[in-house]
């Protein structure tokens, strides 16, 4: 055993000597309470520890042992539903004592008692490979589990446990030379589990939110960051996400932006019910929580923890999506264990490996054919990760590194949110990079002029931009009524389309077929009146007909029945305007 000394503290780092033979990434026991660490950097006998948890108390001299092995999770049923800290350990909800857990605690991730139902699907004499399934067992409701070969594995079945109750610890199969596959794995953390081969995303990650799937849409397996000032919100996107992307697992991982926040999301988030199954939204879920007392080390570490347990479930052939709240908060441990380290700094005091790091992380999300034999199974990790930049300034360096490496920027805007314009999403920043990849599935599966529309829609909307210009200088009256027509439009498009209240009981979700039509209704009322000025009718004979107040209304109106009505008051849009006699 590999069994040194404190030699330094300095904040969440600590320098041990007398580790010969320890490795980069080993974990590390330190101190007499043992508190966990992580080894990141190695002169000579001397080990450089990030530790996860508070080092205050630690002496010059304590004792530090090496566990010989890098950061791991248990990764197996009952991970759904539960919440973890940023190094998975079990958090008590509310604890008495806080919402932290004390130092030095090594506790189980899975519950070693409970028994879980399991069935056999793997048979004796079978050749198996990583990935294959050896049987299924339920979690929760809604999410049939897949104990699987783990990678690397492989051999012919000697034994399956028959169907029946078990434990995490139980062996589900043997193999011919011995190798017992269990219950529940292992895997490093930081390293991305392997796959059989990456596919072409092409179907979107349909999330209800207007702005998103008809003006920025990404793909499953894809990758966004939402950008924006405090208030701005990022936690209301990110939770509406949760609830409502067409997902089948959520890997939401919280870092505690104000005290009392993520309090307030661990508390919230196992009230939710799914609005799909009426089940208990945590049924499909895990949290990975740092609340902002826990350090910072700990942060560092969580996403590569959510990444993996997104990774597991891909493997089962769902679809995942991990949110990571605010992934600032990760960049600045990043920042703070550099420091400690005095690492020559980059921008701002980030280190210059940020870039990398971050392009390692995104790197993890995709679509793809997982291990095992079968050639049909499919899964996908869609990352999206929320950004912070202090004052909405998106020129800084977190913001900066992070658009380099994903699909999709989805910029909030704090001017929006102040006039209180939710989901204060910029129409003119944010950008997609999906829109080729998934826009033949809206076309097929939605409507074929889905994107002619989208664009016509924007282009609007970019006018208006122009305009306002215009506007401010001189005030609106002096624009002739076919530019004043195009401020009214965009006025519907902004207020009737792109506005949508997170918390309204109909508008919440809004599914992408009634968006089109919502959106056709606009562009047609756009499209006859500038027919009608066209052949001489007024911009307030337009107005008048009493069209503006249904138009307003599309979006609390029930889906089914919007669906249904749509079309035709579209056509009726057209022809009432048609109608107006010039005179
Ligand atoms: N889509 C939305 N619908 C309604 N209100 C919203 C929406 N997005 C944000 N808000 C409002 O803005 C406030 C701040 O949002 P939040 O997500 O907490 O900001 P951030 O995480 O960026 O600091 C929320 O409490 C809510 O009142
Ligand atoms: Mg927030």
């Amino acid at each position: 055993m590999i069994a040194g000394t404190i030699h330094k503290i300095t904040g969440p780092v600590a320098v041990a000597q007398g580790m010969t033979g320890a490795k980069m990434y080993d974990i590390v026991r330190v101190g007499k309470e043992g508190l966990m660490g992580e080894v990141i950097r190695l002169e000579g006998d001397r080990a450089t520890i990030q530790v996860y948890e508070d080092t205050s108390g630690l002496k010059v001299g304590d004792p530090v042992e090496s566990t010989a092995g890098p950061l791991l999770v248990e990764l197996g049923p009952g991970l759904l539903s539960s919440i973890y800290d940023g190094v998975q350990r079990p958090l008590p909800i509310v604890a008495e004592a806080g919402d932290f857990i004390e130092r030095g605690t090594v506790a189980s991730a899975l519950d070693r008692e409970k028994l879980w139902d399991f069935t056999p699907v793997a048979t004796v004499g079978q050749q198996v490979v990583g990935g294959d399934v050896i049987g299924t067992i339920p979690e929760g409701q809604t999410i049939l589990h897949k104990v699987m070969v783990p990678p690397n594995v492989k051999g012919t079945i000697a034994s399956v446990a028959d169907a029946g109750q078990y434990n995490v610890d139980a062996t589900m199969a043997t193999l011919e030379d011995g190798t017992e596959i269990k219950m529940s794995q292992w895997w490093p953390v930081r390293q991305g589990r392997p796959y059989t081969r990456k596919l072409d995303p092409t179907h979107p990650f349909t999330t209800g939110m207007r702005i998103l799937d008809t003006f920025f849409p990404i793909a499953l397996g894809g990758n966004a960051i939402i950008p924006g000032g405090f208030g701005t919100g990022k936690t209301v996107t990110q939770q509406s996400l949760a609830k409502w992307a067409d997902v089948d697992i959520i890997v939401y991982v919280g870092c505690g932006e104000r005290g009392n926040e993520m309090t307030e999301v661990l508390v919230e988030f196992p009230e939710l019910e799914d609005p799909r199954t009426g089940a208990p939204l945590m049924d499909r879920t895990v949290l990975v929580a740092n609340t902002s007392n826990m350090p910072v080390a700990a942060r560092e570490a969580s996403i590569y923890v959510g990444a993996t347990l997104a990774e597991f479930y891909r493997d089962m052939g769902y679809s995942v999506a991990m949110m990571a709240d605010s992934t600032s908060r990760w960049g600045e441990a990043l920042r703070e264990v550099s420091g400690r380290l005095e690492e020559m700094p980059g921008e701002e005091g980030y280190p210059a490996y940020l870039s990398t790091r971050l392009a390692a992380f995104y790197e993890r999300s995709g679509r793809v054919r997982p291990l095992g034999s079968d050639d049909e199974r499919v899964g996908s990790v869609t990352m999206v990760g929320a950004v912070s930049p202090a004052g909405g300034d998106m020129s800084e360096p977190m913001t900066q590194n992070s658009l380099r490496v994903t699909g999709a920027f989805w910029a909030l805007d704090t001017s929006l949110a102040q006039r209180r314009h939710f989901p204060a999403i910029s129409w003119t920043k944010s950008y997609t990079l999906f829109l080729g990849q998934v826009g033949s599935w809206f076309e097929e599966n939605v409507a074929g002029d889905w994107q002619a529309a989208r664009d016509q829609a924007m282009s609007i909307l970019q006018k208006e931009t122009e305009l306002q210009e215009i506007v401010q200088l001189v005030g609106p009256d002096a624009l002739p009524e076919s530019e004043k027509i195009i401020l009214e439009v965009a006025r519907m498009l902004r207020e009737d389309f792109l506005q949508q209240f997170a918390f309204d009981a109909i508008d919440a979700y809004c599914p992408p077929k009634k968006q089109y039509l919502m959106l056709k209704a606009i562009l047609a009322f756009h499209d006859a009146a500038v027919a009608a000025l066209n052949r001489g009718v007024s911009l307030r004979q337009v107005l008048e007909l009493p069209l503006k107040e249904t138009i307003a209304t599309m979006k609390t109106t029930e889906h089914d029945e919007a669906i249904e009505m749509l079309p035709g008051f579209t056509a009726k849009i057209a022809e009432d305007i048609a109608g107006i006699e010039v005179y």
